[in-house]
């Protein structure tokens, strides 16, 4: 017989929406859950179901050996479940903060003196896999609306070798909250060509080492469900204790490790518990990754639907067209007969490097300064 507990709400709706973008640690929770439980709110809604250990280490290893490179890459548009505005953990060519909010702003960049167009957010390793009902934001809104990911694309032996994973936990949520997965499983398929096999996920995102702040999903089925499942990295030797899974408005958290299973109630705000360390390797405590927590062993994966993949229902075939990389000639720096820059020049070099940086399309800087900090350095 499975476990079940009941949970109220200790802190108010509005308190809590307060604390957005923010960490809750161990010590506020009142249960850590490390058992096979179903947790129900007090107004009788399922908050989340968890199991131990019901996926088979053949399966998480194939998940490790797919996702786990790409996982680490950073990106910077998470916004609230990447923290508040923290320096440390931010690109390095962010200046000054134009319109700052608490998780978000935009910046004027340190190597072209220009605003950003786009807000930018605390890294986080945290990329996704599958589909995506967003145009790829590198194709400055030229993509098809709906598309194989990145990941998918240039992977897709890791791809296929990680499908049955992600069906079995595809038949884990149907085990387990058959109701939500059959209306999820539903909408999914009416959209074949962009669900990830017979299942009811078209899109998974893949972390590492993250710990979340305080949020909410967005963007995903409002009726389905999430799924969380997590690998411990064998080849990365800093293990850790906690990093739970919190719902800190119901004091009640689930220590998810290899093996196990979560479904739980994404619109219910939640985050990460503080990472433990746990391992005896000495690290260099001046590395940003040690000192951000960036360098333990957990992936962790999320498995869910695109809410507005039904968009695409009329879309002709699984496959985006290949990615068209933009080909665009690098500015060259304006260097004077002789290799020297006088100041005169200097300024004059200056103006135009501003001019031309001013012409180039929207987002195409911080493309650019994202992934290659270095390019309009002169
Ligand atoms: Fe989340």
């Amino acid at each position: 017989m499975v476990k079940e507990i009941t949970v109220s709400k200790i802190m108010s709706d509005s308190a809590i929406a307060l604390r957005e973008g923010e960490y809750f640690d161990e010590d506020h929770y009142n249960t850590i859950l490390d058992e096979d439980t179903d947790v129900y709110t007090d107004d009788g809604k399922l908050l989340l179901k968890f199991r131990k250990n019901v996926i088979p280490s053949k399966l998480t290893d194939n998940a490790l050996v797919a996702y786990g490179v790409a996982a680490k890459k950073t990106h910077e548009n998470r916004g609230a479940a990447a923290g508040v505005l923290d320096r440390n953990k931010m690109n390095r060519y962010i200046g000054d903060f134009v319109n700052e909010g608490k998780f978000r702003t935009k910046f004027i960049s340190n190597t072209t003196g220009i605003e950003s167009k786009q807000a930018t957010s605390n890294l986080s390793a945290s990329n996704i896999a599958g589909y995506y009902d967003r145009p790829d934001r590198n194709l400055l809104g030229k993509g098809p609306p709906c598309r194989l990911t990145a990941f998918n694309r240039d992977n897709p032996d890791l791809w296929d070798k990680s499908v049955p994973f992600l069906r079995k936990v595809d038949s884990l949520f149907k085990e387990l909250t058959p109701d939500r997965h059959a209306a999820q499983l539903k909408r999914c398929q009416q959209v074949s060509q962009f669900a990830i096999a017979d299942t009811a996920y078209s899109t998974i995102t893949i972390n590492y080492s993250w710990r979340t702040a305080l949020h909410k999903d967005a963007g995903d089925y409002e009726d389905g469900f999430g799924n969380l499942i997590v690998v411990e990295d064998s080849d990365n030797p800093h293990k850790y204790r906690g990093a739970y899974m919190g719902f800190p408005q119901y004091g009640v958290a689930a220590n998810v490790r290899t093996g196990d299973f979560l479904a739980m109630d994404v619109h219910e705000w939640h985050c990460n518990t503080e990472f433990i360390p746990d391992y005896k390797v000495k690290v260099d405590k001046s590395d940003r990754n040690v000192i951000n927590g960036w360098h333990f062993n957990r992936l962790s994966i999320v498995c869910y639907l695109r809410n507005d993949m039904l968009r695409c229902k009329k879309a002709p075939t699984k496959q985006s067209p290949p990615s068209s990389k933009i080909k665009i000639s690098p500015v060259r720096s304006y260097t004077m007969a002789g290799g020297g820059k006088s100041s005169k020049n200097l300024s004059k070099f200056t103006e135009v490097r501003k001019k031309t940086l001013g012409k180039l399309p929207e987002g195409f800087i911080e493309y650019m300064n994202r992934n290659y900090p270095t390019f309009f350095d002169y």
